[in-house]
This record gives structure tokens, C-alpha cells and sequence, in this order.
């Protein structure tokens, strides 16, 4: 049986549309059955329909700061939905603690940086101030605090001395449509398990690849 997959946005939708496109194949253990954007004017919306996905807006601007109202609005259309597992891509607002503890290893988020590394704003702009030769992409398990929780999967890039934060997060960007699929497959599948701050995943013990940046000759 696939695993039910809602996928929460705000904006453009790209690894949205990764997502939905990765789930395709009879074989992928996990269906995209709604997105939900918590503004009308995201882009990723007509993005799901024209994909055949059921899109709905539930706005939390007219909640104001009660955010507890709108994750019931949320949470009523994730039961419509029957969902089971929940997709952050690209999703702009804080949760409850009592949202996240709900939905605790079953909800992912999706960030541009290596975590723990650059959470917030402006990761790649944080990375690129740092100096640092390396950064990348994470997905984790959502946790009260923002981008952090237990990893599921990274993936890295170098950084170039002439890179912008616009050329650093279109190359994430393409890490991000790779990765996020894939710890969906993983946790969808049951082949990734909390123990306990940590994530462990079936296969890992075979990981090698080493990315050296700058390349030394
Ligand atoms: C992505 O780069 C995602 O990693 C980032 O927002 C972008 C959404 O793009 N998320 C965060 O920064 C979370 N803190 P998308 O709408 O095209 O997927």
C-alpha cells in the first residue's frame, strides 16, 4: 500500500513538482493525494493541478498569530485527505509544538544548506559569508525548533570563490529535486527509523564518495 503524502508550500513549488513527479512509477511507496499552500498566490498550485493533484489554499495571514485555528483548518483537510505523511517544501510558516509533536516522524522539511549549518534565512548567502568550500542540501524530520531534527539525507556541492547566493542556490536547488524523492522513497518505504535524535537508514553502511572542493591536483 502507498503512503499517503500531503505536500505543504507557500511559493513556487519546484521540489513540489520533484516530488509529485518522483511518485509516479507504480512502484514508488508513497502517492501525492493533496498540496496545500498557506497563500493563494503560490505558484505551485496551478503547478499540482496541471499535474493532477488535488490543490487547496488554506491562507494563514486571516489567522494572525493564532496558529493554533489554522493548524486545525490544516489538520481537517489533512484527515479529508487521509493523509499520513507530510512533505514541507518550501512551506513558510512555524508550527505549533503540539502540530510538530503530532505529526513527529512523519513530517519532512526540506533546507538549503548542510545542517545544522545556516538554518533560517538566506542559508546560501550564510554560506557564502562563512567562506565555506562546501554546502549543500538537507532533509529532516520536522522538530519544534526551525530547520532542525534528525537527518534523513544530504546531499553537497562545492562553492566556487566567484559564486552569487543565486548560482550557489540554483546548484542546491538541483541537489534539493534529487534528494527530497529519495528520503521520501526511504521513509515511505520503512527504510529510514528514528533512533532516537537520530536517523538511521537501510544501505547507509555501504555510503562511500569523498567531494574535495577546491579540487586539489
Ligand atoms: C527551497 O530551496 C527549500 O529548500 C527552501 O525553500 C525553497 C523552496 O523552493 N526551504 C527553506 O529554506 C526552509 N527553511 P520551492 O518552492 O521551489 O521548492
Amino acid at each position: 500500500m502507498k503512503r499517503r503524502v500531503a505536500i505543504l508550500i507557500s511559493g513556487r513549488g519546484s521540489n513540489m513538482a520533484a516530488l509529485i513527479e518522483a511518485a509516479r512509477p507504480a512502484d514508488f511507496p508513497a502517492e501525492i493525494v493533496v498540496v496545500i499552500s498557506n497563500r493563494a498566490d503560490a505558484g505551485g498550485l496551478e503547478r499540482a493541478r496541471a499535474a493532477g493533484i488535488p490543490a487547496v489554499t488554506i491562507e494563514s495571514k486571516p489567522f494572525g498569530k493564532d496558529r493554533a485555528a489554522f493548524e486545525a483548518a490544516l489538520q481537517a483537510a489533512l484527515d479529508q485527505h487521509r493523509v499520513e505523511l507530510i512533505c514541507l517544501g518550501g512551506f513558510m510558516r512555524l508550527f505549533t509544538a503540539e502540530f510538530v509533536q503530532r505529526w513527529y516522524g512523519r513530517m519532512l522539511n526540506i533546507h538549503p544548506s548542510l545542517l545544522p549549518s545556516f538554518p533560517g534565512l538566506d542559508p546560501q548567502g550564510q554560506a557564502l559569508r562563512a567562506g565555506v568550500k562546501i554546502s549543500g542540501a538537507t532533509v529532516h524530520f520536522v522538530i519544534p525548533e526551525t530547520d532542525a531534527g534528525p537527518i534523513v539525507m544530504q546531499g553537497a556541492v562545492a562553492v566556487a570563490d566567484g559564486d552569487t547566493a543565486e548560482t550557489l542556490a540554483a546548484r542546491i536547488l538541483g541537489v534539493e529535486h534529487r534528494i527530497y524523492p529519495e528520503a521520501l522513497r526511504l521513509l515511505a518505504g520503512g527504510r529510514a527509523r528514528l533512533d532516537g535524535d537520530i536517523c538511521r537508514t537501510e544501505g547507509s553502511a555501504e555510503a562511500g564518495g569523498v567531494l574535495i572542493s577546491p579540487p586539489v591536483t
